[in-house]
């Protein structure tokens, strides 16, 4: 469980494959914003309101230096290796397979569950455009997922909010129907749907900054650093709020079909995390100090976990209705509140045109990674099956949908968030961790862009990444042991033996085993 994945092999495959390079800095950039805009600054910027009050501009600070220097260490192993797998692929070569296989199954959490937190983010805009747009009136019920908590070991559903998120199921089976008939977005089409969403937080901005009310910035962090317990205050936003960084690890997942990779990866990755941070900073200092960013309380006058019943009751209050924390289309709503009905209604069209596509991103990152573990043989073959008239893998495609739609009918948006997060955190750590062993054990090997500085920034992307997660609240904290548990189970049940590498084949395969490129590459 230890044998590791020869790095040479793994260039050789990438060498032979016979996609065509054609992806430059600037195309790059464009699909990592594509990525990463998203769910995270349209709708948790409430979330973390309720965390952190006005403080969550500085929750926005921390997550993106932890995604920076996070970012450093992609770029030197996904200049060195363009492969496909990412974070998965880079531990098979350094740390073996046993942990490859941890970090491949902790990328599930952060693509498939990312997946279904967008979708139900896409729910609340929508819902909220057929509410304030067309005065139609949803049922309340089928529109939002329980709130969830563990009871010990058992998790326990309220219904207080919902049922079951019934657009966040539509949109999720409507973006894998389009994986399965081949529909990968095209460069253009990235390229537009990045134009909205940044001209939407543009104009966010210019309407927001003018009317700012220092009033509103005050008291500046009513939760203090770190709350009065796990998840909350600046820190436990900030671990939330990560969310809205990820998917500029998407980047590193393209490496194979770029001109002059070692070059132009690096660029892309930090290139793309630069740009959404000043943006995100802007957005959230427009939020908070145009209509206030104070959290709700609870019947104690504590602040209350957002997405929690009490959480739910707080904002069903008349009182609050206005308040930031407690809308599902955060920037809609505090464009509304100051006057621009029609422009909140607009940026809502842009948040639902725009986030599909984040969707189609995060279900095509997990469908290659099933994709590359089950050709190591540590996942049944049979999911990497071919359609045969629309040349997709559409077994895996279809598995991964209707796990992605179960998630987004029965959970909260925040929840989702914050587990895709705890997978993502672990990804991140075991990235920061390989960069350095390589460093020692393959000294020599050409590094295109070497990282500056490696022996203090790899160690605080992991720190960083550790304190993040165990910022976390305690729920989401909690399900990391419980999926790596199950996640153990089956390695030691079934990849270790079936595994391609321990049965003694080293594949050089000639085509990446017919995998279609990514979304937005072509
Ligand atoms: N960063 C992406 C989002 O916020 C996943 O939707």
């Amino acid at each position: 469980m230890w044998r590791v994945k020869s790095l040479d092999a793994i260039l050789a495959t990438a060498e032979k494959k016979s996609l065509h390079r054609s992806l430059g800095p600037v195309q790059l950039t464009l699909l990592g914003i594509g990525a990463i805009i998203g769910t995270g600054i349209f709708i948790l910027t409430a979330a973390a309101s309720q965390k952190a009050g006005p403080g969550m501009m500085l929750s926005f600070v921390i997550a993106g230096a932890v995604c920076a220097v996070a970012a450093l260490c992609y770029s030197e192993l996904a200049a060195m290796a363009p492969v496909s797998g990412s974070a998965y692929t880079y531990t098979y070569a350094v740390m073996g397979e046993l942990l490859a296989w941890c970090v491949g199954w902790a990328l599930i959490l952060e693509y498939a569950v990312a997946a279904s937190a967008v979708s139900v983010g896409w729910s609340g805009y929508v819902l909220g455009l057929i509410e304030q747009g067309l005065h139609f009136d949803f049922p309340d019920l089928l529109s939002a997922g329980p709130t969830w908590s563990m009871n010990g070991w058992v998790p326990t559903p309220d219904f207080s909010a919902g049922i079951v998120n019934v657009p966040a199921i539509i949109v999720a089976l409507a973006v894998t129907g389009l994986l399965v008939l081949g529909t990968t977005e095209s460069a253009r089409v990235n390229a537009i749907l990045v134009a909205v969403k940044v001209i939407a937080l543009t104009v966010f901005i210019a309407l927001t900054l003018p009317v700012i009310d220092s009033a509103n910035l005050s008291p500046f962090a009513p939760n203090g650093a770190f709350g009065a317990y796990s998840g909350m205050g600046i820190v436990g936003a900030a671990a939330s709020i990560f969310f809205a960084y990820v998917g500029f690890d998407a980047v590193s997942t393209a490496a194979e079909e770029t001109k002059n990779p070692q070059k132009n990866v690096p660029i892309g990755l930090i290139g793309s995390l630069a740009f959404c941070t000043v943006f995100y900073l802007l957005v959230a200092l427009g939020a908070a100090g145009a209509i206030g960013a104070q959290p709700v309380l609870g019947a104690d006058g504590s602040a209350v976990q957002p997405g929690s019943a009490a959480f739910t009751a707080a904002c069903a209050l008349a009182e609050n209705s206005e308040r930031l924390v407690c809308s599902n289309e955060a920037l809609a709503h505090v464009l509304r509140v100051i006057g621009h009905e029609q422009v909140g209604n607009a940026l809502g069209v842009a948040a639902m045109l725009a986030l599909p596509s984040v969707i189609l991103m995060m279900i095509y990152g997990q469908t290659r990674i099933f994709f590359v573990m089950a050709r190591d043989g540590l996942l049944p073959e049979g999911l990497t099956k071919m359609h045969k008239r629309f040349k997709t893998p559409y077994v895996v495609t279809i598995f991964t949908g209707l796990a992605v739609a179960i998630g987004a009918a029965l959970f909260p948006v925040g929840q989702l968030a914050d587990i895709s997060n705890s997978g993502t955190l672990f990804a991140f750590f075991m990235v920061s961790i390989a960069v350095v062993i390589l460093r020692r054990t393959d000294p020599n090997r050409a590094r295109p862009f070497k990282m500056p500085l490696v022996y203090v920034i790899a160690p605080l992307s992991a720190l960083g990444c550790a304190f993040l997660f165990w910022n976390l609240p305690h729920d989401a904290k909690m399900v990391l042991p419980i999926w790596g548990a199950i996640g153990l189970v089956i390695y030691f049940a079934y990849g270790i033996r079936k595994s391609h590498l321990g049965r003694g084949h080293v594949e050089v395969h000639e085509n990446d085993g017919d995998i279609p490129p990514p979304p937005a590459t072509t």
